[in-house]
């Protein structure tokens, strides 16, 4: 980690990383998927090597529908050995458990006093959650606050989120402007980071791919779990026969081809001219998948054999992400006029 530049004369200026410095999120709240890997972990990985890193499995974001203790807990250890068998390094990057560090809550809640009732309700993935059947909380119409607590205060400018995740960056540079006007300049806006994945689709070709929606396919799952789950995938709808052509651009299994592998032009080509069929090019892409996460799977079952390595890398996280978080919040109480004062 770098250390942030403070002004030392003069009015007191809002401390800046000297290094831009990176937050993402997410929620252990099911196994990861290739949705999430598409579109946010492949660049958390790669953002590691330019910038200051941090990255949170978001556990009190996920309480919203994680309702069973034992299974949250273990849910958040999963996802760490996810995150570190896809490539996170604890030595270039912090990997922290956002409930570890409470004054995410905290920054969340004086938001909360900034941020006006119809910005959250406005938000699409309120609306969508409800249609889901998550229970309508507080918790649910926060959601996106604390979202923007986490980012900001790191101070972090890049969010790598995937395309899904639009509408919660705009409300954080939202909620940002609005708490600096208030208070003065202390936040920067966060931007997102894509990668060139669209919102993955799931299995089902229609919605999402998303935990709550049941329809992922996983990327630590074992190999004949994948084969299954991609042999049940929906095609083109229309394409009835063997012989019918297909549409590729419809055909979720014919898009996923685009990153498992240089030849789905002539994968996509085949299914047009009905050269191939719908399975196999399923069976090619199942092949493909679990031959990709092949030796981040190795890994994965290497680390999850020593039980207390997570913990461990959890405490660094934290360790490491202390002081930043710290000096943001002395900034904040002192902006806001909270805590006892400073000199
Ligand atoms: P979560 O756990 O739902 O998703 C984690 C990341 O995976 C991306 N993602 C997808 N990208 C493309 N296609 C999909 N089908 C798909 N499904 C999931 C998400 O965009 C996300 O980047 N709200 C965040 C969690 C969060 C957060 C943060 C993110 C809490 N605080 C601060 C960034 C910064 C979320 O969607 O988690």
């Amino acid at each position: 980690m770098t250390s942030t530049v403070t002004q030392t004369s003069g009015q007191p200026a809002p401390s800046r990383p000297v290094r831009e410095r990176v937050f993402s999120g997410i929620q252990p709240s099911g196994a990861s998927h290739l949705g999430n890997y598409l579109g946010a972990q492949v660049n958390y990985v790669k953002l590691q090597d330019e910038y200051d890193t941090i990255y949170g499995i978001v556990d009190l974001h996920a309480l919203t529908t994680v309702h069973d203790g034992e299974e949250m807990r273990r849910l958040s250890h999963e996802m760490v050995l996810d995150l570190l068998a896809v490539g996170l390094d604890p030595e270039r990057c912090a990997l922290i458990r956002q409930s570890d560090l409470p004054e995410h809550a905290e920054l969340a809640w004086i938001f909360n006093t900034v941020v006006p009732v119809g910005w959250v309700e406005r938000t699409p993935t309120y609306k969508e959650k409800r249609e889901q059947g998550v229970d309508n909380t507080m918790g649910l119409l926060d959601y996106p606050v604390l979202q923007a607590a986490d980012i900001v205060i790191y101070k972090a400018s890049r969010v790598p989120v995937g395309k899904d995740q639009a509408a919660h960056l705009e409300l954080s540079r939202e909620i940002v402007r609005a708490f600096n006007r208030r208070y003065g300049p202390i936040f920067p806006e966060p931007q997102p980071v894509y990668t060139d994945a669209p919102i993955v689709l799931g299995t089902d070709g229609q919605r999402k791919m998303s935990k709550s929606a049941g329809n992922t396919i996983p990327i630590f799952a074992e190999p004949d779990e994948i084969r299954k789950i991609v042999m049940n995938m929906v095609t083109d709808p229309q394409r009835i026969k063997r012989t019918d052509p297909g549409r590729p651009e419809i055909c979720n299994v014919c898009q996923l081809h685009r990153f498992f592998g240089a030849d789905y032009l002539q994968i996509q080509d085949g299914e047009r001219t009905a050269r191939t069929g719908c399975v196999d090019t399923k069976q090619l892409l199942a092949e493909r998948i679990i031959e990709h996460f092949r030796p981040m799977k190795a890994k994965r079952d290497q680390l999850a054999a020593n039980p207390d390595h997570v913990e461990e890398v959890l405490a660094a996280g934290a360790a490491k992400v202390r002081p930043i978080l710290e000096a943001t919040m002395a900034e904040v109480h002192a902006a806001v006029g909270i805590g006892p004062k400073r000199r």
